[in-house]
């Protein structure tokens, strides 16, 4: 059980949890940049969406990233994960989905300022980063390759 004692499969079960609260804003957000991009410009409608996007970062997307990541590294820490190799290649993919996370929170600034760095095409194909992401990093947490 490790030092986590009877803690270990709530620790666990919350890091799930937490992961796919992360995972629904890291999914939601591209697309309300995708429809705020359809609205004109300095439109009410426009700066709806800019109050829509911040309540998604400030109440979803940064609490379960905090979380994920300390419950994570706290299951790390407990079975001795960093000397396993499945672990050290999920965190690939999960250092991928922090970048990208960042990245978000850039664009959603960019778009609050009533830029569009991207166009809605290229916004919807970056979409399935997080998916491609999330497959990669279940099958090395579950199935533990190498
Ligand atoms: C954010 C940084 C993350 C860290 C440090 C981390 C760390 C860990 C560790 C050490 C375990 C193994 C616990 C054990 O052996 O009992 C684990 C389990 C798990 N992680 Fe993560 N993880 C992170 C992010 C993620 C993400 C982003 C996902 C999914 C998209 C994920 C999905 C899972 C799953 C499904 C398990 C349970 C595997 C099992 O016991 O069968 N983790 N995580």
């Amino acid at each position: 059980m490790g030092w986590l004692g009877s803690a270990y499969p709530w620790v666990k079960a919350f890091h799930i949890i937490f992961v796919i609260f992360w995972m629904a804003g890291l999914f939601m957000l591209p697309r309300y940049f995708i429809y705020h991009q359809e609205t004109a410009r300095e439109s009410e409608e426009w700066d709806r969406w800019v109050i829509r996007e911040r309540r998604i970062i400030r109440i979803i997307l940064n609490p379960a990233i905090v979380m994920a990541w300390l419950l994570g590294l706290a299951l790390a820490w407990n079975v001795g994960a960093g000397s396993q190799l499945w672990f050290r290649w999920k965190l690939v993919p999960v250092l991928l989905l922090a970048c990208y996370h960042w990245w978000l929170i850039h664009y959603a600034a960019a778009l609050a300022r009533g830029e569009e760095p991207l166009k809605g095409k290229t916004m919807r194909f970056l979409n399935e980063v997080p998916g491609l992401a999330a497959i990669c990093i279940v099958i090395l947490a579950v199935v533990r390759p190498g």
